[in-house]
């Protein structure tokens, strides 16, 4: 809220019981029924309640005399002054968007949120959101208008007759319209109604959704027991299963937080730039949907065409690479690419917003398994592993970086395989030696073959990076006592054209 509000607050303390009494007359067509409105918004607050803006204190006063718990949160010492003595209870110093509490059941304001921008609002109800208990409501009663039109011709009313001072609020406060308060209310995860309560008054309840929207499906993932394969006595094997993220893999969290941080930086124009060997592009492909952004592939042409047909759906061009160079060539082409436009390069092989990205990922394990004595991951720019390490290791567990054989990270030649979305060309620049405990290095075959093993024995449908890191897991399980938990980044059903289910002699 900006300075100026203040001052007006300190003008209006001594005269605002005098206007919605309906005494001022340039407002009075405002507050028409002022006591009506108070009391039909303070008759619909349960539970715990936080009042933004109580101002004098008329509302606070009818949701004490209904017994509600109220913490009443006023920017203004001079309107708290007056509210503090007519209600009995101390206000605390605070707005709407800087405040104290932690959770609430609803969230009360009455002739105050206009003091807010629309990005303002925005802010506050994504706050709201956050805080409030799961049959939370926002209510907010103020001006509003019905269309741009209805504000033109108010304004040209109420100059017509001369009440100017009314005008000059109109013009310099931030009412908003029905629609983008709509708008904004559900983009924040709420249902949205309003009643107009007088010519200018509108009744606002804000109800938290029941229902998920699709980018809540990003992280979150369930974590099950493997209990059909032979482990030592004393040893639980967890997987965490990736794919039922929104894009189907464990890549969604990069996606979404690389260009996040990027906004949140400002360094994103309007186009964004990366090498990929598909999943990265499909979780960033996501991420620009969700922002408006345009987002250009550079792609090795042997990788998964279900991966490249996902991305292209979720608005994504593609440019294919030369297979034979590898992803290193892919990367080159993506950062000429950016030098020349000006694109934003994410760059997942180097940026450490990578590893970071996986933040989510280890507190859900934790919280889930309490102790984790060993993890296992594969690693295709190894942000996964670098992340969950980084992580881990202070806890106390071991971590296992898995590779397939081609990949240089056990200091073997560079060269093919057929396992997808793992495997080291160079080595990655926030990989740190010191956070891995073993390499796994797993033939195509193993992987293959463990794919089909874990369909037949649990019913789960992977990826080869999974079977590879099945195996790897299943190795070393002889190296721990307590919880394993092994990261399957995705499923098998984007490489039915890659013939996962088939091992090499069926090939
Ligand atoms: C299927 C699959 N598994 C594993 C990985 C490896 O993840 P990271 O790049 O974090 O090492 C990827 C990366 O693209 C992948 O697509």
């Amino acid at each position: 809220m900006t300075p100026a509000f203040m001052d007006i607050f300190k003008e209006w303390a001594d005269r605002y019981d005098f206007a919605v009494n309906g005494n001022d007359l340039e407002y009075k067509d405002v507050f028409v029924n002022y006591p009506f409105m108070l009391n039909e918004a303070a008759k619909r607050a349960t539970g715990k309640t936080i009042e933004f803006g109580p101002g004098t204190g008329n509302l606070t006063l009818l949701l004490l005399a209904r017994s509600i718990e109220v913490i009443a949160v006023e920017p203004s010492p001079d309107m708290a002054a007056i509210g503090e003595a007519k209600t009995g209870i101390e206000f605390e110093q605070g707005d709407f968007l800087n405040f104290d509490a932690e959770t609430a059941d609803t969230i009360i304001s009455s002739f105050a949120f206009h003091h807010l921008t629309d990005e303002e609002k925005e802010q506050a109800l994504k706050q709201y959101a956050d805080i409030l208990t799961a049959d939370g409501q926002v209510i907010i009663l103020d001006t509003m208008f019905n269309s741009e039109k209805e504000k033109k011709e108010m304004i040209h009313d109420y100059t017509e007759a001369g009440s100017h001072n009314l005008v000059a609020d109109l013009n310099r406060e931030y009412y908003p319209l029905k629609e983008v308060m709509s708008k904004i209310a559900k983009r924040q995860g709420f249902t949205y109604e309003s009643v107009q309560l007088n010519k200018f008054a509108h009744l606002q309840i804000l109800k938290k959704k029941k229902f998920k929207q699709p980018t809540d499906l990003i992280g979150h993932t369930p974590l099950v027991e493997l209990t059909h394969f032979d482990l030592p006595a004393d040893v639980r094997l967890f997987a965490k299963l990736e794919m039922y993220n929104l894009g189907g893999s464990v890549k969604d969290r990069l996606g979404i937080n690389l260009i996040e941080s990027a906004i949140k930086r400002g360094e994103i124009r309007n186009e964004v730039v990366e090498a990929t060997a598909g999943n990265t592009g499909i979780g960033l492909a996501l991420a620009c949907q969700q922002h408006n952004l345009a987002l250009k592939v550079f792609l090795p042409e042997k990788f998964s065409i279900e991966k490249q047909a996902i991305m292209q759906a979720l608005g994504a061009a593609i440019v294919h690479t030369d297979a034979s160079l590898g992803m290193v060539e892919a990367r080159r082409q993506a950062k000429a690419y950016a030098d020349e436009t000006g694109a934003y390069y994410a760059n997942q092989f180097e940026t450490e917003d990578n590893p970071a990205s996986y933040e989510g990922l280890y507190q859900e394990l934790k919280e889930e398994l309490g102790t984790i004595d060993m993890m296992v991951a594969g690693a295709g720019s190894a942000g996964t592993f670098t992340g969950l390490a980084e992580r881990m290791k202070p806890d106390g567990a071991r971590a296992v970086i898995v590779e397939p054989e081609g990949s240089i990270l056990n200091g073997g030649p560079s060269g093919s395989h057929r396992t997808e979305g793992i495997g080291v060309e160079v080595w990655p620049t926030f990989l740190k030696r010191d956070l891995i405990d073993a390499v796994e290095t797993i033939s195509d075959d193993d992987a293959f073959r463990m794919v089909q093993e874990l369909a037949q024995k649990e019913g789960l449908l992977v990826g080869s990076s999974s079977g590879a890191a099945m195996v790897a897991a299943l190795k070393q399980a002889e190296n721990v006592q307590g919880n394993i938990v092994v990261i399957f980044p995705d499923a098998s059903d984007r490489y039915i054209s890659q013939k996962i289910f088939k091992s090499k002699g069926e090939l």
